[in-house]
């Protein structure tokens, strides 16, 4: 203990300031999923992860991809005469035909209705580096960027953390179905500048994480103006652009400012291939800046947070495939909205609703009635029993920074078939168990609240019997008949 005291003492303040934000419910459920791994075979009782929003649905596609294009990995027979070239390549522009791949991946992902310029592409480490990477170009310590809540924890990481920058949040809620409006942006802005913060921007998710839908045109042409109108910054995170799975389509940022007589020196685009692709691992993150300055700021920058070139290669090499990439695409899509559709639907039968959602990795579960109350702490109390007892890391809406208790994410791409069904039994079943308790306590009058703490060990065993009626959609499903 003294010793960790010590230490602490010997490192910077950024570095012990507990920046990173691990010790949160959004984190903790991971550390939960970890040292109790849910395994069909080896551990059937154990935590699914569905707190992590990876898309693994397609990955049958790319290695077929993989296997049929030897070249494009350099570590193979076919590939090993560019191997030195690559190996030894270090300009941090980055290999120009991984720029023009990205810059042609990007427009095909937005409908080829926008144009984007390689020369304005620049590399980060995932969209974590591209958002650091912007927050220092674009605003001094102390500075904040306005955030619409609900939104990705992520961010008082990656923007906060090493630059000092400040997040503050603009009030979204269910009201109407967590829209951004100008009312609430406006709030946000006097209270930060009452409280002598300086705005320097906004930062949008579109589509949004945790929330699953995307911003319409008129949104999109409102902040705009709104950012204008302050002369501020308008970040546009689209890195799940590629995820909408269903109408209306999704409306890229570029497209708006191509209708409209904007400053485009405010305009910023955040992307990776860490959703649409599902390559995090590869850590190919984009700043794509309409500012000249920017961009070459950036660019200086990249050099902390280069991607690979053997990374650059193989990319360049897939995403130049325009046929593989429209089966792809498509492909993805349809799985997606399949999956999503067996979950939300899943639960819609117990009712269980969630918000409407065409979009992402994730849909936005609502609980709020399972709450005693309306707070976070009841929130956390029955986070607690969905994690350590129903074996379900979902993430709480708090972590969100949602400003209504009950809200949780659940992610659904991350997982085989086999356990996406388990997921959906789990979650049913312990919903049901906590109607059966509900109405026998409302008989039994006053039993104070809700004992949802149940003997949820059990659960597997009632699982394993079909209580979904033979004639829901879920039973007739090829997933149900697959389990
Ligand atoms: C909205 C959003 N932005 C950025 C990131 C970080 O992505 P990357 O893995 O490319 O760093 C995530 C990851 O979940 C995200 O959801």
């Amino acid at each position: 203990m003294e010793f960790i005291m010590r230490n602490t003492q010997l490192l910077s303040k950024i570095a012990t300031n507990d920046g990173h934000g691990e010790k949160s419910p959004y984190f903790d459920g991971w550390k939960a999923y970890d040292s109790d791994p849910f395994s069909p075979r080896t551990n059937p009782c154990g935590v699914i992860q569905m707190g992590l929003a990876e898309n693994q649905l397609s990955f049958d596609l790319i290695q077929q991809w993989v296997v049929n294009h030897p070249r494009a990995s350099i570590c193979t027979a076919e590939g090993s005469k560019d191997f030195k070239e690559i190996a030894i390549f270090q300009d941090y522009h980055g290999l120009p035909e991984f720029r023009n791949a990205i810059a042609k991946f990007m427009e095909k992902v937005r409908g080829d209705r926008v144009t984007f310029d390689p020369d304005r592409i620049v590399m980060a480490g995932g969209a974590t580096g591209a958002h650091e990477m912007l927050a220092f170009c674009l605003a001094d310590p102390g500075e904040a960027f306005l955030v619409p809540t609900p939104y990705y924890p992520g961010f008082d990481r990656d923007l906060r953390w090493r630059t000092g920058v400040e997040l503050v949040p603009v009030i979204c809620d269910s009201s109407n179905n967590f829209k951004i409006t100008q009312r609430a942006l406006e709030a946000a802005y006097d209270k930060a500048k009452e409280s002598n913060i300086k705005v320097k921007g906004l930062l949008i998710t579109n589509p949004s994480n945790p929330l699953g839908t995307i911003l319409d045109r008129e949104t999109l042409t409102n902040l705009v103006t709104f950012t204008d109108e302050k002369n501020i910054h308008l970040v546009c995170d689209e890195i799940y652009a590629a995820t909408v799975f269903n109408k209306p389509s999704f409306v890229s940022i570029a497209e708006i400012i191509k209708q409209t007589n904007c400053n485009r020196d405010l305009i910023h685009i955040v992307y990776s291939l860490s959703k649409d692709m599902g390559f995090p691992g590869f850590r190919v993150g984009i700043v794509y800046s309409y500012n000249d300055a920017v961009v070459n700021c950036a660019r200086k920058m990249s050099s902390f947070g280069l991607v690979s070139t053997q990374t650059q290669l193989l990319i360049a090499s897939m995403l130049s495939d325009e046929s593989f990439l429209e089966k792809f695409i498509a492909e993805s899509g349809e799985r997606l909205a399949t999956r999503h559709n067996t979950f939300t639907r899943g639960l819609e039968q117990v009712g269980i609703g969630s918000l409407k959602s065409n979009a992402g990795l994730f849909f936005w579960m609502d609980l709020r009635r399972l709450l005693n109350e309306p707070t976070v702490e009841a929130e956390m109390k029955l986070w607690r029993i969905i994690i350590n007892e129903v074996k379900l890391n979902v993430s709480p809406g708090s972590s969100f920074h949602c400003s209504e208790p009950g809200w949780f994410r659940v992610c659904f791409a991350n997982m085989d078939d086999e356990t996406m069904m388990v997921a959906l039994r789990r979650i049913r079943n312990f919903v049901l168990k906590a109607k059966e308790l509900e109405v026998a306590s409302k008989k039994h009058c006053r039993r104070s609240n809700l004992q949802l703490s149940l003997s949820f060990r059990r659960l597997d065993d009632i699982m394993m019997t079909p209580r979904i009626s033979p004639h829901s959609p879920i039973a007739s499903s090829p997933l149900v008949r697959a389990t």
